[in-house]
């Protein structure tokens, strides 16, 4: 089965070709950066306007890079929410539309579940059931994954999330759009509290996890302790780079402190071995050496997509729907044959199996 995967959901537009027998044949991003970056952040309109731009010429080299014609193709996967309504509207038409004039099915696909699923595009592919550490820009949750499509919710943040935690904190500090990134590259040079720097931020939410289990997040504070701890650094002599790197150090192990402590403990509660770390922020490569580190002691594994596969993009949104489609070609009365297009700016992960498979 050969399946066009099309992502839109936010900023990056992501075009793929994945064949059930041969893997991934085509894949390309385009990554609106370079657009937002004047106004810090995304901008929902330029966004959706950027994406009808791109997309069909997109698809077209895609299919050109697979060696195939629209015609070969057997279905189409789209990202049908959570995200910017305009953005995820240009994908969800045109996959409806292509799907329509083809006469094959369009599914729509949860963008959490495509971050979630791929890293079973790596080379070293984890088994279900496993524990998802879901870190991306508008999330931070752990799920009990039992297999595809099946996702019961650990622990959530109740506030910012993870990236946007990162995003927000290198806006304060002066670093460009996206903030992830370059919060990552200053670090680089700074000293967490732990390793003989000047500041010690909290780690929130785990005393919580102490006396109650909580799998619970909350980014909001440590953004606060930032914010103090920058005005006060800058209050009375100009900002040394010293002084923004550690910040930024220190804030980063911060979120990494949590985000291991908390996925250890849900592989403890789920009674599972495995991890599987999806989202932009899991392109971390602290938060991935402190994973692996903490995994090892205990005896786990964990896994992570390609790097390239971190962040938004269509080969996971095309994987994700040839799983559906695989498991609904074994149930007829659940096969995606769409005449039209819906979007679902805000969607909860747990729930896609009961949209999927309604009792
Ligand atoms: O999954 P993603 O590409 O888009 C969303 O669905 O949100 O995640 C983007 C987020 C942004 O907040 C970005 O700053 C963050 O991932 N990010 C990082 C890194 N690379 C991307 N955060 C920390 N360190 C990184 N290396
Ligand atoms: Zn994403």
């Amino acid at each position: 089965m050969k399946i066009l995967g099309i992502e839109t959901s936010c900023d990056e537009t992501g075009v793929a070709v994945f064949d059930t027998t041969r893997g991934l044949l085509a894949h390309s991003v385009h990554s609106q950066i370079a657009l937002h970056d004047e106004y810090g952040g995304v901008v929902p309109e330029l966004a959706s306007r950027d994406h009808v731009r791109r997309l069909l010429p997109q698809v077209e080299s895609a299919l050109s890079q697979a060696g195939m014609k629209l015609r070969d193709l057997d279905a189409i996967a789209f990202t049908e929410g959570p995200g910017l309504a305009g953005a995820l509207l240009v994908g969800a038409s045109v996959a409806g539309a292509l799907a329509m004039g083809l006469g094959i099915p369009a599914v729509g696909i949860h963008h959490l579940e495509g971050h979630l699923l791929s890293p079973l595009l790596s080379a070293d592919p984890p088994t279900f059931p496993f524990v998802a550490l879901l870190v991306s820009g508008g999330h931070t949750q752990l799920m009990k994954v039992a297999k595809a499509g099946d996702y019961v919710l650990l622990g959530e943040t109740l506030d910012d999330a993870a990236g946007e935690a990162f995003d927000k904190t290198a806006q304060l500090l002066g670093l460009p759009y996206p903030g992830g990134p370059a919060l990552a590259k200053l670090a680089e040079k700074g000293r967490a509290g732990n390793a003989g720097g000047h500041f010690n931020f909290p780690r929130p939410m785990m005393a919580q996890m102490e006396r109650n289990g909580s799998l619970d997040f909350s980014f909001s504070g440590l953004k606060t302790a930032v914010s103090l701890a920058w005005r006060q650094a800058i209050a009375d002599k100009p900002a040394d780079e010293q002084t923004r790197a550690d910040i930024a150090a220190e804030f980063q192990q911060a979120v990494v402190d949590v985000l291991v402590a908390k996925s250890m403990v849900a592989m403890d509660t789920a009674g599972l071995r495995s991890l599987v770390v999806a989202g932009g922020v899991g392109a971390n490569r602290e938060l991935r050496a402190a994973l692996d580190a903490a995994a090892k002691r205990r005896g786990r594994t964990v896994h992570y997509p390609e790097l390239e596969l971190c962040t938004d993009n269509g080969a996971m949104i095309a994987f994700a729907g040839a799983l559906r489609l695989q498991s609904q070609v074994a149930d007829p009365q659940n096969a995606v044959q769409r005449r039209g297009f819906s979007v679902r700016p805000r969607w909860d992960l747990a729930a896609v199996g009961e949209v999927n498979n309604p009792s």
